[in-house]
Formats: C-alpha cells, structure tokens, sequence
C-alpha cells in the first residue's frame, strides 16, 4: 500500500521543519517544501539521517509558476497527496497600525493569505485523488479576534495590524474552503502553534517548536471523523 503523503510549506526550518519530523516519525512520507533549493536540501539531508523518508519540493508560495510546478512535480511521482500544511508565513514590520505601509501589509498577504489560497487550489486535484485529505493552516493566536479583543487576554496588546489581520484573513479562508471542500471528504482547519521560539520572532517566543508542532499533527492525522472548519490551539477550540 501507497504510504501517506504530506506536503509542509516553508519546512527547511523552524516550526515547518519540526512537524515534518514528527510526520516523518508516524511513518508518513515527507514532501519537505522550501522556496531556497540549499536550505530545503540541508533540512532534507538531516531528516534522512534521522531515518525519515523525505524529499524536497522547492515551493515559493508567492509564485504562481513555483506552486505550479511543485504540484506538477507531485502528480507525476505520487499521484496524490493526503496532507497538506500550509506553514510558511512572514511577520512583516512589527509598527504601530497607523503607521504600517500598504506595500508592507500587501506583501504580508501575498505570503500568509493569497499563498495558502494559491497552493490549496493548486494540489486540490492532487488532494481529491487522495480521498479523506486534510487542509491545515497554521494561523495564529494573534488571528483570532475574540482573543485580540479581550483586554484580560494576553494577546490584546499585540496590536500589528498586517500580520494580525493576515491570520483572520486565514481563518476566513479555512472556513469558505471547509464548506466547499466537505462534500469531497476533505478536512480544512486552522492551527495556532502559539508563541514558539523560533527566527520568526528572534526566539523569544516560550514555546518549543516541538510543542507548537504537536497541535499541527493532531490535525494533519484526523481521521474523516474528525472536525473541519475549526481553530485550535494545542487541540482546544480558539475562538474567532
Ligand atoms: N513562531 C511563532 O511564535 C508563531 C506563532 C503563531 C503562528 N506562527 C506561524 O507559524 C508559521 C511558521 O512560523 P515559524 O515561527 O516557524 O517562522 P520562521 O522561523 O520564520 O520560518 C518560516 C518558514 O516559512 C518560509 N517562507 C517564508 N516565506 C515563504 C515563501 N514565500 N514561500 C515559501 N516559504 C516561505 C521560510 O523560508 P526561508 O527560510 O527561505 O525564509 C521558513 O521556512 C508561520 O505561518 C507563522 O505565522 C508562528
């Protein structure tokens, strides 16, 4: 039998890097995606090590060519593909809303919104020849508007408008693809990994990226009982 298939967007490091171990471990096999070809190299040569079955997937998310080209590259060698994790993402200028540039949010968006739309539409086909395939986006806390405008949540004063609004935006696209998509089987749903330590935030993040990737797995290996059109955060429900 064909083993499971995963692909991670933005996976040569960090939090991307960490949930294609913890896949590899479970026995899927590892479309490790990154948009540099050395550093998607180097993070496949130390998965491969560790006994992973791993290959890389050059993927810039941003790209309508390289996302083309990617899914191209997994039909002809798959055929399919179980899991798709939309991980890469940018935190863009972290200033005050009022004074954050439109071409800075813009870019935000090309990465963390139209991105995750770009290469979901990309390898449904792939998806669809799966059967029971799963959509994770991984969001973020600071996605959630419930949270954000709580003045006793943590997260209130973390006022970027870009980066902030680029994760509701998400969440949004979680909710319309989750709809359309239910009725092929597959599952869409939102991750928020929590503050992790990671380049992302010069690693002042307090959680481990082992940690933040547990709460994408969960929701990268639901069976077709499982949820869909749903944010979560260490398998609890965040709110919107
Ligand atoms: N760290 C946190 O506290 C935290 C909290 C909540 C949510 N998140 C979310 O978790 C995800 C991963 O964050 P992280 O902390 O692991 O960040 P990270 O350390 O900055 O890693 C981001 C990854 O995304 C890749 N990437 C960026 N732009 C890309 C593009 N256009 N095409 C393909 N890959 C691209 C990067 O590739 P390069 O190496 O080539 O730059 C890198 O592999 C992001 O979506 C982030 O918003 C993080």
């Amino acid at each position: 039998m064909q083993k499971k298939t995963v692909l991670i967007t933005g996976a040569n490091k960090s939090i991307g890097f960490e949930t294609a171990r913890q896949l590899g471990r479970l026995g899927y096999a590892i479309w490790l995606g990154s948009r540099d070809d050395a550093r998607g190299a180097n993070a496949v040569r130390t998965l491969s090590a560790e006994g992973i079955d791993v290959r890389p997937l050059k993927i810039d998310v941003t790209d309508d060519e390289s996302v083309r080209g990617a899914a191209a590259q997994v039909e002809r060698e798959d055929g399919k593909l179980d899991v798709l994790i939309n991980n890469a993402g940018i935190p863009g200028q972290m200033v005050t809303p009022s004074q954050q540039a439109v071409d800075d949010i813009r870019n935000i968006y090309e990465t963390n919104v139209f991105g995750p739309i770009r290469v979901s539409q990309a390898f449904l086909p792939l998806l669809q020849n799966a059967g029971g395939a799963n959509i994770v986006m991984v969001s973020s806390g600071l996605g959630s508007l419930g949270w954000l405008s709580d003045p006793d949540n943590q997260f209130y004063g973390v006022n970027f408008l870009g980066y902030n609004s680029s994760k509701s935006a998400l969440n949004a696209v979680t909710v319309a693809l989750a709809k359309e998509l239910a009725g092929l089987g597959i599952k869409v749903n939102s991750a928020d990994p929590g503050y992790t330590a990671t380049d992302f935030n010069g690693h002042s993040g307090y959680r481990t990226v082992e940690q933040a990737a547990s709460g994408i797995v969960w929701l990268a290996t639901l069976d077709e009982d499982g949820p869909s059109g749903g944010f979560y955060f260490d398998g609890a429900v965040v709110p919107w």
